[in-house]
């Protein structure tokens, strides 16, 4: 572990006293990038999925392919805290399959946590896993793994919904989460909650009320293009940055004017 990572008692410690800014990470040179920017939390998103593999959602993800995005990560020594989703089907089985899943992740890759989505139905693994020495960040609101069953990418937590995620909000804080995600949910409720609950809420689409905030890196780049919901800010448009590079590049090959005398060997002298 680098000198001086963060940890989860630190992220804990900074509810209510310092905003918490996560991004999602899955390769070596952006996280060298963000790490040196002070992010606090890298969080290898099963979103790698949507955003790098181009899969339609999150749910052909697999433990395998979290695990090799998250050792390139880690190969950059980040002080940022690393977090790792576990991917659809690994923690849906039972208890034992989830430990598994999760005791794999930490070992082979050297991050710091997982994150499940789900509330009251994660509560027992919750609590076998920070038992057993793994720390675990909770996913609430609009879960993407459970794209299938809600019929899209919508608001969670209108009307009755409400008093639903404030009860799982409760119940994953008191069964060991350090913080939680609060995904695609009003502001209001998303304000209940930060309030309801002791450990730091990270907010994606839930307002600004929340203990920190998350963005999907490539959405936020402007690199992602196939999609942009109504809570993403884009800081930056990447996508017409490459498509200007990459058509220099092109022009200058066809019309023989790269690469030039600075960027070839001369003759070797004599
Ligand atoms: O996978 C992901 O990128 C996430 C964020 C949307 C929080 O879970």
């Amino acid at each position: 572990m680098t000198a001086n990572r963060c940890t989860t008692r630190r992220i804990r410690e900074m509810k209510g006293k310092k905003r918490i800014a996560v991004l999602t990470c899955y390769d070596f040179p952006t996280a060298r990038i963000l790490d040196r920017c002070g992010v606090e939390i890298l969080l290898v998103g099963d979103s790698v999925g949507n955003v790098v593999l181009g899969y339609p959602n999150t749910i052909p993800v697999t433990l395998d392919e979290m695990i090799h995005h998250t050792k390139a990560v880690m190969r950059a020594s980040p002080s940022a805290l690393v977090v790792v989703d576990l991917p659809f089907g690994t923690f849906q089985v039972g208890v034992e399959a989830t430990m598994e899943a999760a005791i794999r992740v930490l070992k082979e890759t050297g991050a710091d946590a997982v994150k499940l989505e789900g509330g009251t139905r994660n509560v027992e693994t919750i609590r076998r896993l920070t038992a057993a020495g793994v720390p675990v960040m909770g996913h609430l609101g609009l879960t993407p793994q459970s794209v299938l069953e809600f019929g899209g990418y919508r608001l969670r937590g209108k009307g009755s919904e409400a008093e639903v995620l404030l009860d799982d909000a409760r119940r994953i804080a008191e069964a060991g989460c350090f913080s939680m995600v609060l995904e695609t949910v009003p502001r209001a409720l998303a304000r209940r909650i930060t309030e309801a609950v002791a450990v730091p809420t990270i907010g994606i689409g839930a307002g600004p009320d929340c203990d920190g905030q998350v963005l999907v890196l490539h959405d936020m780049l402007g690199l992602f293009e196939e999609f942009q919901p109504k809570f993403v800010k884009r800081y930056a448009q990447l996508a017409g940055t490459i498509e200007e590079a990459v058509r220099a590049f092109r022009r200058e090959v066809e019309e023989g004017e790269f690469p030039d005398a600075d960027h070839s060997f001369g003759d070797p002298g004599a």
